[in-house]
Order: structure tokens, then C-alpha cells, then sequence
């Protein structure tokens, strides 16, 4: 039987637009499902970037504006993967036009902004779904099995961090094209909305939802250059950001965050202690899932690697053979074969925008909390 289309108009050629493109491109090859997606706009506002991006990636055509990509009657599918301080107005539309929406993450700047999303998506009754793609790191997704077996029992501790270095320099400008992560009217907020927005939304999925936070943040360079001003202008955004949190399930856990550890390029990591076990997961060493299950005797009993590349792994059986490794970009090819399961089953792919909004009221529950010095409820 042919295949359907799903034809693709994508937003914002930038790094995320190149994980995505080469997301849509490679499914078809791994995955059997009824759709194969077509890379059939890419919309940016530098015409020639565009072209130039179209003619590497095979876009059949180019727009610098948006609202026209939306307006065309061949594309299935808007995706969002330009700045923070765009979702909401493109979502909203793509929704409306009745196109289907896959959106980056953080959903919104703030939780407001999301429960627009949210529901002009559900008003539409549109496909949706956020790039929260370290969800399908096949070592990750194992956790949430094991944890959903029951093999940790209770769970008591929840630890993550998102540890970064690029900012440390004064002389960064902030602001602009590739800084606009410094930018807070762009970004929403600094490393809260943008790295521990990863952290949070990983934990919700694994330890359930949260129910207090408090937390403090740090700006360490207090001015920068903006791009766009020429101009020294104070950084609103936070640097550095921690927080504790109360989990509905009894829970305790400690999240932190920064672009200022000296070092460390993008250490993503959580362990999770039960009563009958343990995990932990560094994305630095993303194919292997460590292992404490307390049932082991004998005197080799203690921490094991799994090396999560076997046939009965997640996701593993679309690719090569046992011991081979895959890497970052699967996983955003993952969400993509998800994606189209869903469409296939009629099942909503998660995490939907509603499931995506809840790390956004957990990021603004965080940064409230910053300001207040207290407990803050992170739940809706
Ligand atoms: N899932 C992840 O792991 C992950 C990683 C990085 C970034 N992100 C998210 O992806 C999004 C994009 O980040 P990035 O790192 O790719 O940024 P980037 O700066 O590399 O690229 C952004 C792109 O958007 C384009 N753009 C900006 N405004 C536009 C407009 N009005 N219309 C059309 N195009 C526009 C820019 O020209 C550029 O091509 C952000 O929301 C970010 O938080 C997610």
C-alpha cells in the first residue's frame, strides 16, 4: 500500500532545524510506518540562509515569512524550531490553519504562554507533540521501564544536573542571532527554561509530578553588550540556577543548572534511588544505563553498566547489530517514528503540548521562588 504523505514545513534552520531535518529524512529508512515525511518548506527570515539550507537538507521550497508556510494548503505538519520568543504566535496559528504542531522546547517563555498553546492546539484538535528528545535515549527510556516494573520500589531521592561553560567570558555579547539564549525577552528565562527545562521534564516523566520547589538563581556577569543595541545593558536572565523539590510520590530531589562550570560542555545527568535499587544516566556516556538492584548477593553484588545497544533494548532493534552504539541524533529520529506511531494508533504523542506545559509551571515555580525566597506549589 503507498504510503501517505506527511509534508513537512519546518522553522528556523538552525541547530534544532538541522536535528529535525535530519530527523524527518532518516525515519523512513529505520522505521516501517504508514507516512513518509517530505521535507517541503523550510521558513526563514534570511532568504538566501534558507535557500542555501534547502539546497543541503533538499527542501523543495523556501519562504521567509511563516505566516505564509502556514497559509499553504501542501503542508502537513508546522514544526517550531526557532527561538523561544516565536512558539507562541506560530504555534497558535499552525494550530488554527489546522496544521498539525511539533514545537521546541521550553513550550512557552512561561506556563501563560503555554496554556495558549495548549489550547489552541486542543481547540483544533490537532496532532502535537514537544521536542523534549532526551526522553528517547534508548538508556533513558529503559529507566522509565525499569522504574515503571516496580524494580526500584519506592523511590526516595532524585538527583539531576545540566552543567554547561560557554558563558563564563565578559567580553559574550548577549542578544542576537545564536545569543539569543541571553538574552530574557527572547529566552523567557536563562538556564531554568533552557537546561533544567530538560532535567524537569525527564523527572516528571520518571518520578511523576512535582508538588513544591524552592529554589535560588544567580546572574554572574551583570552586563553584557547586547548585538542588537551595540549598547552594555544589564543580563536579565539567570546564569545559574538550583532548586529542591517535593515530589507527589514522597520524593526528594535536588536539580541544578548553570553555563558556568568550568568544564563541563553539556553534562545532562540523573540518578534516582529506591528502596530495592538505583539508576543513573550521564549523557556524556548517553548508550549506558547504570545499574544498583539490591536482590543481587554473592560477593560481585553492586553497580552494573548496561550497555543498552541489545536487540530487546528500546528502540534498538531499528538499528545495527548488538554492541554498536547510536547517538544524539537518534533521538530525535525516535520522536519523529513516535510521532507518526501516534498519528497511525490515534494515540496522542507524548509529550503533547499539555504534558510539556507542566515542566513550564514547574520552571516558573522555580524562578518564583528565586524572587520570593519560599516554598512555591509547582503544580497548575
Ligand atoms: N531539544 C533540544 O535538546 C534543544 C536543543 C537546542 C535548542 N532547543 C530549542 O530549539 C529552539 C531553537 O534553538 P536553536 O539552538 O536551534 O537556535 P539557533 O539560534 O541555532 O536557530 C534558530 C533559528 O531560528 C531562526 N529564526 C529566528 N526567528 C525567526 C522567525 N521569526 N522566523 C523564522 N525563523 C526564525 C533563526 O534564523 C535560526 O535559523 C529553541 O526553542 C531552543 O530552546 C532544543
Amino acid at each position: 500500500m503507498a504510503k501517505k504523505k506527511l509534508r513537512v514545513g519546518l522553522v528556523g534552520y538552525g541547530f534544532m532545524g538541522r536535528t529535525h531535518s535530519n530527523a524527518f529524512t532518516s525515519v523512513s529508512n529505520f522505521f516501517d510506518s504508514g507516512y513518509t515525511p517530505e521535507l517541503t518548506a523550510i521558513c526563514a527570515r534570511n532568504g538566501e540562509k534558507a535557500k542555501a539550507f534547502a539546497e543541503q537538507w533538499n527542501y523543495q521550497s523556501v519562504e521567509t515569512d511563516w505566516r505564509k508556510m502556514i497559509a499553504r494548503d501542501d503542508i502537513d505538519l508546522i514544526d517550531i524550531a526557532s527561538p523561544n520568543d516565536t512558539h507562541k504566535e506560530i504555534a497558535i496559528a499552525a494550530a488554527e490553519a489546522g496544521k498539525m504542531v511539533m514545537c521546541e522546547k521550553p513550550l512557552g517563555r512561561n506556563a501563560a504562554e503555554s496554556a495558549e498553546m495548549v489550547a489552541a492546539v486542543e481547540k483544533a484538535g490537532v496532532a502535537n507533540m514537544v521536542w523534549y528528545n532526551y526522553r528517547r535515549v534508548p538508556a533513558v527510556t529503559l529507566a522509565k521501564q525499569l522504574i515503571d516494573e516496580g524494580k526500584l520500589g519506592r523511590i526516595f531521592h532524585y538527583r539531576a544536573k545540566f552543567l554547561q561553560d560557554w558563558t563564563i567570558s565578559t567580553d559574550l555579547p548577549q542578544g542576537g542571532e545564536g545569543l539569543w539564549r541571553l538574552d530574557k525577552d527572547v529566552a523567557g528565562s536563562g538556564v531554568t527554561g533552557d537546561l533544567l527545562a530538560h532535567c524537569i521534564d525527564t523527572a516528571l516523566w520518571l518520578n511523576g509530578e512535582i508538588d513544591t520547589v524552592t529554589g535560588t538563581t544567580e546572574t554572574f556577569i551583570k552586563e553584557r553588550m547586547h548585538t542588537l543595541t551595540g549598547k552594555m545593558q544589564k543580563v536579565t536572565i539567570d546564569d545559574a540556577s538550583m532548586f529542591l523539590a517535593r515530589f507527589a510520590n514522597g520524593s526528594l530531589a535536588t536539580f541544578e543548572a548553570t553555563r558556568y562550570a568550568r568544564g563541563h560542555k553539556a553534562l545532562n545527568t540523573f540518578e534516582i534511588n529506591g528502596e530495592n535499587g538505583s539508576i543513573a544516566w550521564d549523557l556524556h556516556d548517553l548508550h549506558r544505563l547504570e545499574f544498583f538492584d539490591h536482590s543481587d548477593e554473592g560477593l560481585t553484588r553492586g553497580w552494573k553498566t548496561l550497555h543498552i545497544t541489545d536487540g530487546d533494548h528500546p528502540y534498538m532493534d531499528k538499528w545495527w547489530v548488538p554492541g554498536l552504539q547510536i547517538g544524539y541524533e537518534h533521538t530525535f529520529i525516535h520522536q519523529v517514528a513516535d510521532f507518526i506511531k501516534g498519528l497511525e494508533d490515534g494515540t496522542a504523542p507524548s509529550p503533547t503540548f499539555r504534558e510539556a506545559m507542566a515542566t513550564d509551571v514547574v520552571t516558573d515555580a522555580v524562578l518564583k521562588s528565586a524572587e520570593t525566597g519560599a516554598w512555591e506549589s509547582a503544580r497548575n
